[in-house]
């Protein structure tokens, strides 16, 4: 009788166990692609804790539908159920399992977060600026002549460890690649690190995930990873730009700085609508106008338009600032 009754037991368990399974883990894909070797180890655990939780569900939904048949009261039965004491083996079971579960999850967690935080020496350094509302990014270290240059989106090799280090002049914001995985605060006054290896070559977005400000949910940028070829292709093309100056500068500054995500600029084959269309709001507009509208955007505000929204680009280095200005005077401004 007892062992029908478990076998019975372990048969719903399985079907309701193999069910979630396949609903859980196969149909539906919870995170997207992995696309970083830290993010591989994060996976593994999650995969990990929901098996167990999908096991530890089987069971108890398996107790509780078969309870709820077997044992349902008859029409008319009115009386209470036997008094039962506890079961001793029971109590140390559902204590004594969870308790090792749990452990287990906490060892494999901690070693993860040392593996992740352990980058070899041989590494690319970024700088990462967090400013309501937008993400700027300067080449730490002399890898591919790019040191000291500044960029407005964020491009890396693959399969080159990487490490960010991130600063905020303003509030609290956070960096995160969902295809990568890891999450790190950017912390005014302090600097912190984010350390990472990506394995997918592709275009990832990057997202603040800490309520910043109104502009907190535009706050967004985005990491091409690229192989060794287009990587250097990229690397040249910025060296030139910058050692070209001029009219090539300024555009690549619009280009790279992240204007080109939130204005118009035919141009410079710009197209987004966060911000005013700069063809038809700087037309006739004096250099010196432009140039205040980068610095304190606040200064005047296109009608339809939200104050406090763009960043002050005040942290772009001068010469890319005038290049920019004198770029976007000549393109749609009075030229002057
Ligand atoms: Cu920065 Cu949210």
């Amino acid at each position: 009788m007892r062992k029908t009754l478990y076998i019975q037991l372990l048969l719903l368990s399985v079907v309701i166990g193999a069910i979630t399974f396949v609903i859980s883990l196969v149909v539906i894909s919870w995170l997207p692609k992995v696309a970083s070797e830290e993010g591989e180890r994060i996976d593994a655990i999650y995969l990990f804790t929901s098996i167990i939780c999908i096991v530890i569900f089987a069971i108890v939904a398996a107790v509780t539908i078969y309870a709820m048949f077997k044992f349902r009261a008859k029409p008319g039965e009115l009386e209470d159920g036997k008094p039962i004491h506890g079961h001793t083996g029971i109590e140390i079971m559902w204590t004594l399992i969870p308790t090792i579960l749990v452990t287990a999850i906490g060892i494999w967690s901690a070693i993860v977060v040392v593996q992740n935080d352990d980058l070899p020496d041989d590494h690319r350094i970024v700088a990462v600026q967090a400013q309501q509302f937008a993400w700027s990014f300067t080449y730490n270290d002399e890898r591919d002549g790019l040191g000291g240059m500044q960029v407005g989106e964020l491009v890396v090799r693959v399969n080159e460890p990487l490490e960010l280090h991130m600063t905020s002049p303003d509030v609290i914001h956070a960096f995160w690649v969902p295809e990568w995985r890891q999450k790190q605060d950017v912390v005014p006054g302090i600097t912190t690190f984010y350390r990472i290896t990506p394995t997918e070559e592709g275009v990832f977005p990057i997202i603040c995930t800490e309520l910043c400000g109104l502009g907190h949910s535009v706050m967004r940028n985005q990491v091409r990873v690229l192989n060794d070829e287009a990587f250097e292709a990229w690397a040249t093309e910025i060296r030139s730009a910058v050692d070209g100056g001029g009219e090539t500068l300024g555009k690549s500054v619009f280009q790279n700085q992240g204007c080109a995500a939130c204005h118009a600029l035919a141009d410079a084959g710009a197209t987004g609508a966060i911000g005013p269309d700069l063809d038809s709001v700087l037309t006739g507009q004096s250099a010196e106008a432009i140039r205040q509208s980068i610095v304190d955007p606040n200064a005047v505000i296109s009608e339809g338009f939200a104050e406090g929204v763009m960043p002050p680009y005040g942290a772009v280095p001068e010469d890319q600032l005038e290049a920019l200005v004198d770029y976007l005077a000549t393109a749609v401004g009075d030229g002057s």
